[in-house]
């Protein structure tokens, strides 16, 4: 089997990449190696910037995001007994953000897949990407128990954090830049009417607490806990409590509710750099990660797909390789501005177990000049809603 563009990984990334390409008349093969229930059941994150959504309803993947998903025009910080609320479209000309899960995007996307194609297989595990500094890399994937290659003009590894597309780049032609963080979230989700109607970012001196939500039904709460923590020394009563005590606010109270999931979730920053080897390229988590706390993971694979596949459609009219040259240096700049952030927004609100009081003064007076000053708040505030894509 022979196609233009092969994609290895059927995430957002995988995924909105072929649904753009197909639009603009490219032919590509998506392979993923998990099932269809699997990957459409995978928790994951639930924040959409402007710019994916923008870029969602060009592709026609918008229908039920626009009935469905909650339009948000701000979140509320909360620390030290106080609360300040950030008003996104006063802060940045405009833009705002949705409250729609990536599962909800996975599912929206793969049945649009699946009615128009291009082919999306199922169950087919990449085992090697070869070729790449070659004008004919290849794929090689199992697939109903038999070995298979997919022969490709290009290749792009979306297959996310445990791929196999970074390391088939060579150590000699990358760096990677990495830290970690002495501290994971435990998520929830809990049969309840969120108890606000916007998110809530608190700090507190016993760790980070946040407030989300997946629809008017249903909450989504994470707690700061230390690395290695097992989810079953957490029963349900534990985590309301210790929610309450760290939302805690007079006048203000926490709805409890059944909770219908539970996972302990670890955290780093991550790039690999370039996102570009020969005719291989890396978007998503396959080439960066970001701590959750700044909500950037799943809008930056869709800025990097969105960056590649207009570079494609550039090939494809002009024969002009230049924006597929630029591709790596035009996603990293939106990236490390999003690493920056997540990193600003983690290392803001957390309480690393190593810190002193020093440091919690800082943290305070961080987020006290956000509350007193209209410029760190439109920074805020224009990081978070994101840039339009470059
Ligand atoms: N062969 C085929 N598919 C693979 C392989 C492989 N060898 N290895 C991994 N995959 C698949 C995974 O099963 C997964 O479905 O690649 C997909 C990668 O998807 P994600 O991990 O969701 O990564 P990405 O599409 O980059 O999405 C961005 O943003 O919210 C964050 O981390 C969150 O998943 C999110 C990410
Ligand atoms: C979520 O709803 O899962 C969510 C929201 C905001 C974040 C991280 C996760 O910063």
């Amino acid at each position: 089997m022979h196609t233009t563009v092969g994609i290895v990984g059927a995430g957002p990334a995988g995924l909105l990449l072929a649904r753009l390409l197909h639009r603009s008349g490219i032919d590509c093969v998506v392979l993923e190696q998990r099932d269809r229930a699997y990957v459409e059941q995978r928790q994951r994150a639930g924040i959409l910037e402007q710019s994916t959504v923008d870029v969602l309803r060009e592709c026609g993947a918008a229908d039920r995001l626009d009935r469905e998903g909650l339009p948000h025009d701000g979140v509320e910080l909360r620390w030290d007994g106080r609360r300040h609320r950030l008003d996104f479209p006063a802060l940045t000309g405009g833009r705002r953000v949705w409250v729609y899960a990536q599962t909800e995007v996975v599912k929206d996307l793969i049945a649009l897949q699946l009615r128009d194609g291009p082919p999306l297989l199922f169950e087919a595990g990449a085992e090697a990407i070869e070729g790449a500094d070659t004008d004919r890399p290849l794929i090689r994937y199992r697939h109903d128990g038999r070995e298979n290659t997919l022969t490709c003009d290009y290749v792009v590894g979306c297959d996310g954090f445990h791929g196999i597309a970074r390391d088939a780049v060579p150590d000699t032609a990358k760096k990677t830049y990495e830290r970690g963080y002495p501290y994971s979230w435990l998520g929830i989700l809990a049969d309840v009417a969120p108890s606000s109607d916007e998110l809530v970012y608190a700090h507190s001196p016993r760790g980070f607490a946040l407030l989300s939500m997946r629809s008017p039904r249903v909450s989504r709460l994470y707690l700061q806990v230390p690395n290695g923590t097992d989810p079953a020394a957490w029963p349900d009563e534990r985590i309301w409590d210790e929610l309450d005590a760290r939302f805690a606010l007079d006048g203000w109270t926490l709805r409890r509710g059944p909770v219908t999931a539970k996972a302990v979730l670890p955290m780093r920053s991550l790039v690999t750099e370039p996102m570009r080897h020969g005719r291989l390229f890396l978007a998503g988590d396959a080439a960066h990660i970001v701590p959750p706390t700044g909500a950037k993971g799943l809008n930056l694979a869709a800025a990097d797909v969105t960056v590649l596949a207009r570079a494609f459609a550039h090939l494809r009219r002009t024969r002009s390789a230049d924006l597929l040259d630029a591709y790596s240096s035009t996603s990293l700049r939106r990236v490390w501005r999003a690493e920056h952030f997540s990193h600003f927004m983690t290392t803001t609100l957390h309480t690393d177990p190593a810190q002193g009081d020093f440091d919690v003064r800082l943290q305070i007076s961080q987020l006290d000049r956000v509350a007193a000053s209209p410029h760190a708040a439109a920074e805020l505030a224009d990081n978070y809603a994101g840039p339009p894509i470059a």
